[in-house]
């Protein structure tokens, strides 16, 4: 395997799409045959406030930041079924996977993606309005996917949703060491 395509990124599948019932359409959009990138790692998990305000921790103190929060850990979409709230995480891998998905998922906003680019995945998202009492104070962007924003945070992310085991050993892009 050369280093280009040890390349990974992080893709949760959020709770929109679970939702939605669209896992099995992304999941397709992002196949080895459509991408020729490929998954080392998945598994389905429910996701605690500690890990959404870490995986979100650039946007802490924001607007949105408490419905962003909400809205990832499932409270939102299974607001009646807590034992639905989950996200699907994948280790995504292979020439420019960070960059590759980004393009496939499509502009954060809803709205922008179906102008700017209609067909990608995120066309198939909404966008909500956050009300204080009477006041709307924002918007949430219900958008299907994450895809990490560059190698940097694709790091951090992918170390802060697997354990280094939950990867296969050949597939484990960064480094480990044996703890005591
Ligand atoms: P993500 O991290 O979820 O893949 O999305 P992203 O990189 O495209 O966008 P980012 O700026 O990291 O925002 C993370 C999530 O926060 C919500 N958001 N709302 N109301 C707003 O102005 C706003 N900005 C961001 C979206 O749900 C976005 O996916
Ligand atoms: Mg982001």
């Amino acid at each position: 395997m050369d280093n280009n395509n040890l390349e990974q990124t992080l893709v949760l599948i959020k709770p929109d799409a679970l939702k939605n019932s669209l896992t099995g359409y992304l999941l397709s959009q992002i196949s080895e045959y459509h991408t020729g990138m490929y998954f080392s790692a998945l598994k389905v998990l429910e996701v605690n406030e500690m890990l959404a305000g870490e995986h979100y921790a650039e946007h802490r103190g924001k607007p949105f930041f408490p419905s962003l929060l909400e809205y990832i850990s499932g409270k939102l979409h299974y607001p009646d079924n807590p034992n639905k709230r989950r996200v699907i995480a994948i280790v995504y891998q292979g020439p420019n996977a960070v960059a590759n998905l980004r393009a496939i998922a499509g502009p954060t906003n809803p709205h922008a993606a179906r102008d700017e680019k209609p067909g990608c995945i995120r066309a198939l998202g909404t966008v909500v309005p956050i009300f204080e009492g009477e006041k709307m104070i924002g918007q949430r962007m219900d958008n299907l996917i994450h895809g990490s924003a560059n190698l940097e945070d694709a790091e951090r992310e992918i170390k802060l949703w697997f354990k280094p085991n939950e990867i296969p050993p050949k597939m484990q892009a960064f480094p480990t060491v044996q703890s005591d």
